[in-house]
């Protein structure tokens, strides 16, 4: 993994251990910190060596509360698009990751944090998380893809109040809209519920899980047919060794080992 100044990287036994390192803003994401982040998925895809992800906020009192401020207060109408493109484009290399990618919630995430959270597969929240939309305080509506994802995770109507009166919600009540999987008790108990997620998906075939991630976010765009999709992956994955080999291990009565071929 390439050096990086915002993110901290350590590889683990396959999981990829990725921090947000600006403690002292937040965590908060500024241009330098989103090209580290697309830089290390780029290279998450092509690493064989990393089968899983867990993205987490250094410290205990925030994932990421947003897109870094005070680059945001320079924007103009000319770049602004550019921004907001810029930051979905990130963010979709993470939602299109075809290794399990996991945020580890543990603290504040707030637009462009929680924005990030909900492209990840799957969120784990310690009990302290508050999760918000809060750009509408600054005059702005989220732009890295809340408006899309928020609705679709919680649906229209508490994705509208949450992003039109800005307010944050608790670990518990983000659980009960489906915001989040789980909700730990420290930032050490959610980190281990990821990992005990993680190892799980790691025992199973690789190219299936890629294939679920390709199936599952063909709902969300528009003009593709989810059910051709899924029927074309279904088909891809017979093709694979692992299928050979989890068909042949069930009825050998084995436990399958997968190489993701
Ligand atoms: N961008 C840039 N800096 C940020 C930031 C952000 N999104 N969020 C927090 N920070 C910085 C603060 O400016 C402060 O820096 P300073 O010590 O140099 O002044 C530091 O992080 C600590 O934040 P502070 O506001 O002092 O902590 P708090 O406990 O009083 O409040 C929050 C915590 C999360 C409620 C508050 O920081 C906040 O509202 N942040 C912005 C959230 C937001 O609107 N995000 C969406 C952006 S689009």
């Amino acid at each position: 993994m390439a050096d990086n100044t915002n993110i901290i990287s350590e590889e683990k036994e396959g999981i990829l251990y990725l921090t947000v390192n600006r403690e002292s803003k937040l965590n908060a994401l500024n241009f330098d910190t989103l090209e580290e982040i697309r830089n290390i998925f780029n290279e998450v895809s092509d690493n064989k060596n990393i089968k899983a992800v867990i993205i987490t906020g250094s410290g205990e009192k925030a994932f990421i509360a947003g897109a870094d401020i005070s680059e945001i207060a320079e924007l103009n109408e000319l770049n602004a698009r550019k921004f907001a493109e810029n930051g979905q484009e990130i963010f979709s290399l993470i939602e299109n990751c075809h290794k399990p990618v996991i945020a580890v919630v543990n603290g504040f995430a707030l637009g462009g944090g929680c924005e990030l959270a909900m492209a990840c597969h799957m969120r784990i929240a310690s009990a302290n998380a508050k999760f918000g939309q809060p750009e509408v305080n600054l005059g702005i509506i989220p732009g890295y893809g809340g408006t899309q994802r928020l609705t679709y995770l919680i649906g229209r109507g508490k994705a509208n109040e949450l992003m039109m009166t800005g307010d944050m919600i608790g670990a518990e009540e983000a659980k009960s809209l489906g915001l989040v999987n789980y909700v730990c008790e420290s930032k050490n108990e959610a980190m281990a519920k990821a990992e005990e997620v993680i190892q799980k998906i790691m025992s199973k075939a690789p190219l299936a899980i890629g294939m679920i991630v390709d199936c599952v976010n063909a709902v969300f765009i528009q003009g593709e047919n989810g059910y051709q999709t899924e029927a074309n992956s279904f088909a891809r994955c017979v093709k694979s060794g692992d299928y050979k080999e989890g068909t042949s291990a069930f009825l050998e009565k084995r436990k399958p080992v997968f190489k993701g071929e």
